[in-house]
């Protein structure tokens, strides 16, 4: 086992950062069992690395678990070694497809600026030819259970200060166990999709963020771990309403997210994840080609609403564009089509 230590320990930068990647990628259980190797064999220069994604509880019992080394040799805890021996045989391989995929990124990234561009305002599109407006709103299935928010309210505000809120928001992916409550999360749920106003005649919709045209492309679902008064499990946000509509319970929800975003821990042990998706229609009805770039630009939005308001409320958040496209459409039962998600945040105190 040294030797597979000293083996990372002496690969070059691009080796050493595909070797990472992988036991990133693979799972978080993968980098735990990494991490715990390291500091089984007293080596720390490559857990400086990971660092940022455990909190000092964790390591600190990583460091405790040590100490129990001789039976959790036995454990499958270390099956681990196996994949990780793969990644080292399988890195000429890895190495040879980071080059190729590298050089043909050079030729997407050029195709991907031309997004970020705004187009011509002729935009030809379904408006234009006098087509039927697509829904504001997602359907409420009839048999759905339905569960009521109490009004977003300034009671949960501990800072109203706007200076101090932009000035002191900062990213957080250390949440303590704590959970949060139902006020709170109306409040979060208000403050990035909530309802202003709305005109059904002309499904016309006003909300607490902006939106090209008013078009507003999101759906708010959420994956909760730790909220007073909710059970655990995926619910989806009924903006009209201030309902949620719960969806399914989910066992191993945290172990799930983690995976889902890619083995970052705070995805999965927040008190509760916001997932956003879009829904495309709404927005290219409207803007066509343009459609793309207001939707991306629009979720900046709503996550910038988040970060602020849970600062204001004593919690905080992350914004997560790594994540697993695929994973998460199916947990979700969206078609990946229609609707996809694209945007997530991990909220926690
Ligand atoms: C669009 C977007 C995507 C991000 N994706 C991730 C992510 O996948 N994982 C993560 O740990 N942080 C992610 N972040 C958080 C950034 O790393 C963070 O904003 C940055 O380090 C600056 O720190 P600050 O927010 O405290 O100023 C993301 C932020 C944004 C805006």
């Amino acid at each position: 086992m040294k030797s597979f230590l000293e083996t990372v320990q002496n690969y070059d930068y691009v080796k050493f950062t595909l070797f990472l990647e992988e036991v990133f990628f693979k799972s978080d259980r993968l980098v735990r069992q990494y991490l715990y190797l390291e500091l089984k064999h007293g080596s720390s220069k490559l857990v400086e690395h990971f660092l940022h994604r455990f909190s000092e509880e964790e390591m600190n019992r990583f460091r405790s678990e040590m100490v129990k080394q001789k039976e959790l040799e036995r454990d499958e805890f270390w099956k681990g070694e196996e994949r990780m021996l793969e990644i080292i045989k399988n890195m000429p391989t890895l190495v040879k497809e980071a080059l190729a995929t590298n050089k043909q990124n050079m030729e997407n990234l050029l195709q991907n600026r031309e997004m970020l561009k705004s187009l011509e305002p002729y935009y030809y599109s379904d408006q234009t030819l006098g087509k039927l407006k697509p829904p504001a709103f997602k359907e409420i299935p009839e048999r759905g259970e339905i569960i009521d928010l109490p009004e977003p309210s300034t009671a949960v505000i501990q800072q109203e200060n706007i200076y101090k809120l932009i000035s002191e928001r900062t990213t957080l992916r250390d949440f303590k166990t704590d959970e949060l409550s139902l006020e709170e999360l109306s409040w979060l749920l208000w403050a990035t999709q909530g309802v202003r106003k709305y005109i059904p005649e002309e499904k016309k919709i006003f909300r607490t963020v902006p939106s090209g045209g008013d078009r507003h492309p999101f759906e708010t679902y959420l994956a909760v771990n730790r909220i007073t008064g909710l059970n655990p499990g995926l619910y989806r946000f009924l903006s009209r309403e201030h309902r949620l509509l719960f969806l399914k319970a989910e066992p191993d929800l945290v172990e799930i997210l983690t995976d889902i975003g890619r083995g970052q821990p705070y995805v999965g042990n927040c008190a509760v994840c916001f997932i956003w998706s879009a829904i495309p229609q709404r927005t290219e009805w409207r803007y066509a080609n343009q459609a793309k770039k207001n939707i991306l630009i629009e979720a900046g939005h709503v996550g910038q609403n988040l970060y602020l308001a849970t600062e204001a409320a004593g919690c905080g958040t992350c914004g997560i564009a790594a994540y697993d496209q695929k994973k998460v459409d199916e947990l979700l039962e969206l078609d990946g089509v229609d609707e996809f998600v694209i945007y997530l945040a991990p909220v926690g105190r």
